[in-house]
């Protein structure tokens, strides 16, 4: 194939081409195995390298420490919508959201079906162009947890550092920034994120979760929307993605390779960014938040309206940004 498309839109986003590479030439069959990744049971020694290859490499990249369970789940970060708060929100508390854009309006949305959730901001009258200052935030010292979305993917509104909540545990769905810039785990009590715009395929959703947590944890739940079920299996307490945890070990390979430090930096990020500045085809989406957008969308914005000077080299799927300066009301 001469020609890639590009993909920068909202959801799966362009892969590391070495990853397809590697994952093309051994589709059919991993190398000493004979069989595909597909293939193998999930419960295999070859299969429990790939999980625990996974594992470690984000631990490495995101610098997760000691005392944090690492999970792959499904259901995507929308399950977590409803997971975080089945398990970790009693029916006699209230949990903080903050609300910075599309993604944490449904958060809001779908864990108001399990228990009381108070708006300890809601940026929403700004139209989300940027997040709450520290004084602008109601915080309840007594929430079960108070829940961010660190990148509002629609909105382009992204935290630059973590909102202090004392010794409420912090929640994050960080789908679109995960492993984009270094984070303090050690700052966060859950971290959620789908894994197919950084990471991988669609299919699994990476939890990080704080193991002291779990006592916390609501009696009587389904076990696969219980947390302790799967720090428990370590991930296989039902048949995973196995192919998608495949493709994020060989992704966080791929990162270490890449001479990268600790957390991974920008260096996924900045590979697509080149990848699609060196193929400008559609130019001038135009970015008019003046604060929260990220660092590296609004130099991504920048550089296309500076090279698209007519030059066309390839091709680029059109950047999902229609509803970017959207008002949302909650
Ligand atoms: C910030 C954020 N949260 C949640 C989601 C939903 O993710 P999923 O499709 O994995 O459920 C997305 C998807 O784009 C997102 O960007």
């Amino acid at each position: 194939m001469t020609e890639r498309i590009f993909n920068f839109s909202a959801g799966p986003a362009i892969m590391p081409l070495p990853v397809l590479e590697e994952a093309g030439a051994h589709m059919l069959a991993l190398p000493g195995v004979g069989m595909s990744v597909m293939e193998i049971s999930h419960r295999s020694k070859t299969f429990d390298e790939i999980i625990q290859g996974a594992e470690a490499g984000l631990r490495k990249l995101l610098g997760i420490p000691e005392g944090y369970a690492v999970l792959f789940l499904q259901g995507g970060a929308s399950l977590q919508f409803a997971m975080v708060p089945m398990n970790f929100l009693p029916l006699d508390a209230s949990a903080d959201y903050i609300v910075t854009g599309s993604w944490g309006k449904k958060a809001v949305k779908e864990a108001q079906k399990f228990g009381h959730v108070d708006l300890a901001a809601n940026l929403a009258d700004g139209g989300f162009t940027r997040v709450p200052g520290q004084d602008e935030l109601h915080l309840n010292p007594s929430a079960a947890y108070v829940h961010i979305t660190s990148n509002e993917t629609i909105e382009g509104v992204e935290f630059k550092s973590e909102p202090e909540v004392g010794e409420v545990p912090l929640v994050c769905d960080s789908s679109s920034n995960i492993l984009s810039r270094p984070i303090l785990i050690e700052k966060y009590g859950l971290i959620y994120a789908g894994a197919q715009k950084n990471m991988g395929p669609s299919g699994v959703t990476l939890v990080i979760i704080r193991e002291d947590l779990l006592p916390r944890i609501r009696e009587g739940l389904a076990g696969m929307l219980d947390y302790r079920t799967h720090v428990k299996d370590k991930s296989l307490h039902n048949t995973p993605n196995t192919w998608g945890i495949y493709i994020i070990n060989l992704v966080c390979k791929w990162l270490k390779e890449k001479g990268e430090r600790r957390q991974g930096e920008f260096a996924l990020r900045r590979d697509r960014r080149d990848g699609l500045l060196s193929r400008p085809r559609r130019s001038g989406f135009a970015l008019s938040h003046e604060r929260d957008v990220s660092p590296a969308f609004r130099r991504l914005g920048k550089e296309i309206r500076r090279r698209s000077d007519g030059r066309r080299h390839g091709r680029l799927e059109r950047p999902s940004l229609g509803r970017r300066h959207s008002r949302v009301d909650l």
